[in-house]
């Protein structure tokens, strides 16, 4: 689209009614809907569906092949690996249709998350800050700040720090991220920065 500060490619659709961000690139085949609301210096890739009423934080990347139900907020700097699935009805029956947003069970993914290849997200839950959910894995509780998580169902198997870095904890369980200089703390099953 032309005398606009974001890129939206010829072949994707944008209904009336969506706030996109600048710099924010939405490719092939994707749709965004109304009431949306993007934020600037997005990715989102080929065949992503954006539903009605969703707010994408800033710096969000969307890989192919993803929903992004309505019910579901994605905060800054969430991945969202190729093929992931967000839900947003816990008991579907197509007999008995639960249509309409007082029906829609929410998911929050916190920023920076990511969110592997394949993954399932089933809804009314948290995906903590920064947490990394392995791909294929299927998340049925809240995952919490800088958690590993794989498998099915998924559990916790290590900490990732902001950066991407496998955090392994000294004995006063301490992490310092050579990245970034964060100090992180591991304390009763929770990690916490230190400020
Ligand atoms: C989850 C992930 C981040 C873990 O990487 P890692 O920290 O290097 O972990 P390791 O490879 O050391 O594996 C640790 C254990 O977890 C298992 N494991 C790793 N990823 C797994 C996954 N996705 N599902 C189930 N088990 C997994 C390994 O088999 C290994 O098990 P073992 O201890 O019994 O041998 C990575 O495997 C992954 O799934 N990344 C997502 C990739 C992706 O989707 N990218 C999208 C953009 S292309």
């Amino acid at each position: 689209m032309k005398n606009k500060n974001y890129y939206v490619n010829e072949h994707a659709v944008v209904d009336d009614g969506v706030e996109i961000g600048e710099g924010t690139k939405i490719w092939h085949f994707s749709h965004v809907q109304s009431g949306a609301k993007i934020g600037k210096k997005c990715v989102l890739g080929q065949n992503v569906n954006v539903g009605n009423n969703v707010t994408i934080g800033n710096f969000v990347k969307i890989q192919n092949n993803v929903s992004v139900y309505e019910g579901v907020t994605l905060e800054d700097y969430v991945f969202c690996g190729p093929s992931m699935v967000f839900t947003n009805i816990l008991n579907p029956r197509s007999k008995y249709p639960q249509v309409g947003s007082e029906y829609y069970i929410k998911t929050l993914v916190k920023e920076g998350a990511s969110l592997g290849a394949n993954c399932t997200i089933v809804c009314g839950h948290t995906i903590g800050r920064f947490a990394m959910v392995g791909a294929g894995a299927v998340v049925t509780k809240d995952v919490p700040d800088y958690a590993l998580v794989v498998g099915n169902p998924a559990k916790i198997i290590g900490w990732y720090s902001e950066a991407g870095e496998k955090m392994e904890f000294d004995d006063n369980g301490v992490f310092v991220s050579p990245r970034t200089g964060i100090t992180y703390r591991l304390v009763k099953g929770i990690v916490i920065e230190e400020k």
